[in-house]
């Protein structure tokens, strides 16, 4: 339908759409539809949020327009539920489609531009991050200090379905171990990693060396010092056959950095006024 933009960013490229052309409905408490599409609003009420006219529809669904109520409002006369966005006026443009298309196509991340006062992220973000929703995973986010700068991400997480069975009770899902390895964008604060599964070696011994295998590959956006995205796309075996998990999730870190300053990486102090 639209080739995808790579670059697009939902604070740059999609929040002044919602602004311009869809917040004189849908802002403040009486927003229609139950939906506020006001900045600060925006990316919470819609991603993953489920529709309030169509219950069995997510809002935006990452990875997936076709499924994506906000999406099927913009591009159809005839959505599964209401009428064609924004209502009773002309459709948006085929540029400020694609910026929405692109956006939910590439997982719907939060946005770099509001969110993000970036003027470098250094080695102070790493440290321990979680998804608020998948508590006992942990994702460790280390900055390479190299030029240029690295990424390394270690998620200590569990493998998809595979299961070990007591009788028919669930006992125990396999731990499953992924590096990711790749370059930093300091000023973007981002990275795109390559994802690799670790297997083969023995616990507490140098007798069996591990082996990395490529799974995938995952985006990583810092927001700020406490929040961040990833997005991953991975394909792992489940049961006989190899299936695709592509999802956007938020991390939090765990633990605060004591030299990173809130919001902030890396900004020169003010100018001495004397
Ligand atoms: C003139 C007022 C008006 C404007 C402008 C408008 N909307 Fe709406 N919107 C509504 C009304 C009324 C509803 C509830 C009925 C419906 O779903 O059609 C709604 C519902 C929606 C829903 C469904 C919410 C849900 O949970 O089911 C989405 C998504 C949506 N609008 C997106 C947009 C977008 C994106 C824009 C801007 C491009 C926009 N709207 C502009 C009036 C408006």
């Amino acid at each position: 339908m639209f080739d995808i933009d790579d670059a697009v960013d939902f604070d740059r490229d999609v929040a002044p759409i919602f602004a311009s052309r869809c917040t004189s409905c849908h802002a403040g408490a009486s927003a229609l539809g139950g939906l506020r599409l006001d900045n600060e609003f925006a990316h919470g009420a819609s991603v993953r949020v489920r529709s309030s006219g169509s219950p069995d529809l997510l809002r935006v669904e990452p990875f997936n327009p076709a499924a994506s109520l906000l999406w099927l409002k913009l591009n159809c006369d005839q959505p599964p539920s209401g009428s064609r966005m924004p209502l009773g006026m002309p459709a948006l443009s085929p540029g400020e489609r694609r910026a929405i298309f692109s956006w939910i196509s590439r997982g719907a991340p939060a946005g770099l531009g509001g969110s993000s006062q970036f003027t470098s992220v250094d080695s102070t973000i790493s440290g321990t991050w979680f998804d608020p929703s998948a508590p006992g995973q942990g994702i460790f986010l280390e900055v390479i200090q190299a030029d240029p700068p690295g990424l390394l991400l270690n998620w200590a997480t569990f493998a998809p379905e595979t299961v070990v069975e007591s009788g028919n009770r669930i006992v125990e899902h396999e731990k499953r171990w992924y590096v990711g390895i790749g370059e930093l964008d300091p000023a973007r604060g981002s990275a795109n990693v390559g994802v690799f599964e670790s297997s083969g070696g023995l616990f507490d011994s140098g007798a069996l060396a591990a082996s990395d295998s490529p799974v995938g590959t995952a985006e990583v956006y810092f927001h700020s010092c406490n929040s961040a995205s990833l997005i991953y796309d991975i394909e792992l075996p489940v049961g006989e056959e190899r299936r695709r998990f592509a999802r956007s999730i938020a991390l939090n870190r765990l633990s605060p950095s004591p030299t990173c300053e809130a919001g902030r990486i890396n900004v020169p102090p003010p100018a001495n006024p004397l």
